[in-house]
């Protein structure tokens, strides 16, 4: 099932999407939420920051990152650790010892794919999952031509995808990571609920393709609707080819 919600401006849609989320972590007890990167939630979590400033417990909340990239040296202001950590973790006030983001600088990165599937398991599994969505459909860094069924595992970005997340790296395609580790879709799609955020007219096509189009991986997006709990929140602008 698939619950398409149309609003405004893309602070509504932080606004809707926080409800949402915080409605997860006040039902407890040791509530699970996964993040994304990528400009779409950050009015998310903003309004996340909003409402735990007014009130809601965070405290026990339990978070997993969905992606980070492969050979930053941790700490460079790029990395993703560094990103939720700035974005979701410092403004929410979540507790840092309970957020997780890939390892993408460990030395057997593969057997560190395997521990974060574990540590997801082990945390229960994640109730809800945010997510946007890459201009070509990805969701994490899954690119178009991932397996539906996939786990945590090492992939190469897509140029186009380097090019996009340019600007996060002095607008230099070749300064982006070649490679990141990635949530797979099989992973998100284990999550008990999905929730993508997607604004402005960039993103229209892979909106119109995520929630009409026909299932497959060249639009991995396509696979929430395999989910039978999925809501996509979208302005006007990004619902304009629905
Ligand atoms: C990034 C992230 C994705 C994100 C997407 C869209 O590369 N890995 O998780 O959803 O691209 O980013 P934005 O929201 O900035 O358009």
């Amino acid at each position: 099932r698939m619950e398409i919600i149309v609003l405004p401006d893309a602070d509504a849609v932080g606004r809707h999407a926080a409800g949402i989320i915080a409605e997860t972590i006040a039902a407890g007890p040791q509530p699970v939420i996964g993040v994304a990167t990528g400009s779409s939630p950050l009015a998310t979590y903003r309004e996340l920051a909003a409402l735990a400033a007014r009130g809601l417990d965070v405290s026990r909340t339990t978070a997993f990152a969905l992606d980070e990239y492969v050979g930053l040296e941790p700490g460079h202001p790029q990395s993703y650790h560094a990103v939720i950590d700035r974005e979701v973790t410092r403004r929410i006030r979540l507790d840092p010892a309970r957020v997780h983001v890939p390892d993408g600088s460990a030395d057997h990165l593969e057997a560190a794919c395997t521990a974060y599937e574990d540590a997801i398991a082990a945390a229960g599994g994640v109730d809800i999952q945010l997510l946007g969505v890459g201009a070509n459909g990805h969701i994490g860094f899954n690119e178009p031509g991932s397996s539906l069924g996939s786990s945590t595992r090492v992939k190469t970005l897509a140029p186009g995808t380097r090019r996009d997340n340019a600007r996060f790296f002095g607008g230099d395609p070749e300064a982006v990571p070649i490679h990141c580790v990635t949530q797979g879709i099989g992973t998100i799609l284990r999550a008990r609920r999905l929730l993508l955020v997607a604004t402005g007219a960039a993103k229209a096509d892979a909106v119109a393709t995520l929630s009409e189009g026909p299932l497959g991986a060249y639009c991995p997006a396509t696979a929430l609707q395999l989910h039978p709990d999925t809501t996509v929140v979208v302005d006007e602008a990004a619902a304009a080819k629905l």
